[in-house]
């Protein structure tokens, strides 16, 4: 696996507006498969549920944090957004988190973009934090209101899990518009790492039928692996580890693996090309959203 040294690392995040698809199964395993491989990985629990977070500590642990503690730290005024305090390891070699806290719910806003210096904190927490760690996951929720903003501002790359049914139901576009408007506000240098099919059941014909639509769709931007649905990952989730710690050697743990790879790999060929816009360009830029990322850019 190879993330390059001398550059700051990627900070990748995991979004999309459909709920459940698997984005904090995917920082979790992942996460764990690069620390595995031994790099220094920082998990980044921005999501109001916290489910990422519960992941390594479990519910009570996780409610038990203080404020301070937590991502709350970034938004809350009356806290010191302190890396030092924020980010603390998980029981797992080289695999840190930023916990995240149901209080960030009075903070994940709507209309984001409204929100002044608030849009910046993860950007700005993560400025000085990143370098200390080799690779950095961004979990968000399934909303794109003040966290995934600030996810989408913070980031180098996205990673849109996404699972194989109802293409329509899978909100891409609402995640593609949002990069594009990120992309023309206030990160010019984001990109997307792919699409990566999740819960993938491979004898499921609308899953195989999904597939091939998305890679005729988005060619190239959709990873050659994909996530299996297996009950270990679920196992894993119940112990609070991560697959790659959990269960190396089981097929699912493999796979996780060889996307980490492939994952490594899509960032380093990112940084020789040029962001694009993806709703734009797949739409030819038609209709309002579009006049509207045109207004802005
Ligand atoms: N590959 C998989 N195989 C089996 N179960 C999975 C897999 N990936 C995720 N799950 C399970 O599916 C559920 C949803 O996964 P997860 O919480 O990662 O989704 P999410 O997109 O983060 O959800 P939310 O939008 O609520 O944050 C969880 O119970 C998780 O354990
Ligand atoms: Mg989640």
């Amino acid at each position: 696996m190879t993330t390059a040294t001398a550059q700051p690392p990627p900070v990748v995040a995991m979004l999309n507006r459909k709920g459940g698809v698997g984005k904090s199964s995917c920082c979790q395993h992942l996460g764990g498969a690069f620390a595995r491989s031994g790099k220094r990985v920082l998990l980044v629990d921005m999501d109001p549920q916290s489910s990422l977070t519960q992941g390594f500590f479990g519910p009570q642990a996780t409610e038990a944090m203080a404020r301070h503690e937590t991502l709350v730290a970034l938004f809350d005024d009356a806290c010191d957004p302190d890396p030092e305090r924020v980010i603390r390891p998980t029981p797992f070699d080289g695999l840190f988190i930023a916990p995240g806290s149901n209080d960030l719910d009075s903070f994940n806003v709507p209309d984001p973009q409204e929100t002044g210096e608030y849009q910046n904190a993860l950007r700005t927490f993560l400025k000085e934090a990143k370098g200390r760690f080799d690779i950095v996951f961004i979990d968000c929720p399934p909303n794109l209101h003040l966290a995934s903003w600030n996810a989408l501002l913070a980031a180098d790359a996205v990673v849109i899990p996404l699972q194989g049914e109802d293409y329509g139901a899978q909100g891409i576009t609402h995640v593609q518009r949002a990069i594009d408007l990120a992309l023309t506000r206030a990160n010019p240098d984001l990109r997307l790492a792919g699409y990566l099919l999740t819960m993938v059941q491979k004898r499921l014909g609308v899953h195989l039928a999904y597939e091939q639509q998305l890679r005729q769709l988005y060619g190239d931007d959709v990873f050659a692996g994909m996530v299996p649905l297996a009950k270990d990952f679920k196992e894993a989730v119940a112990a609070r580890a991560p697959l790659s710690h959990y269960k190396p050697r089981c097929a699912a743990a493999k796979v996780m693996a060889a996307i980490a790879d492939e994952l490594a790999a899509r960032l380093d060929r990112l940084r020789a090309e040029k962001p694009r816009f993806l709703y734009l360009g797949n739409r030819a830029g038609v209709g309002p959203e579009a006049d509207e990322l045109r207004r802005a850019s």
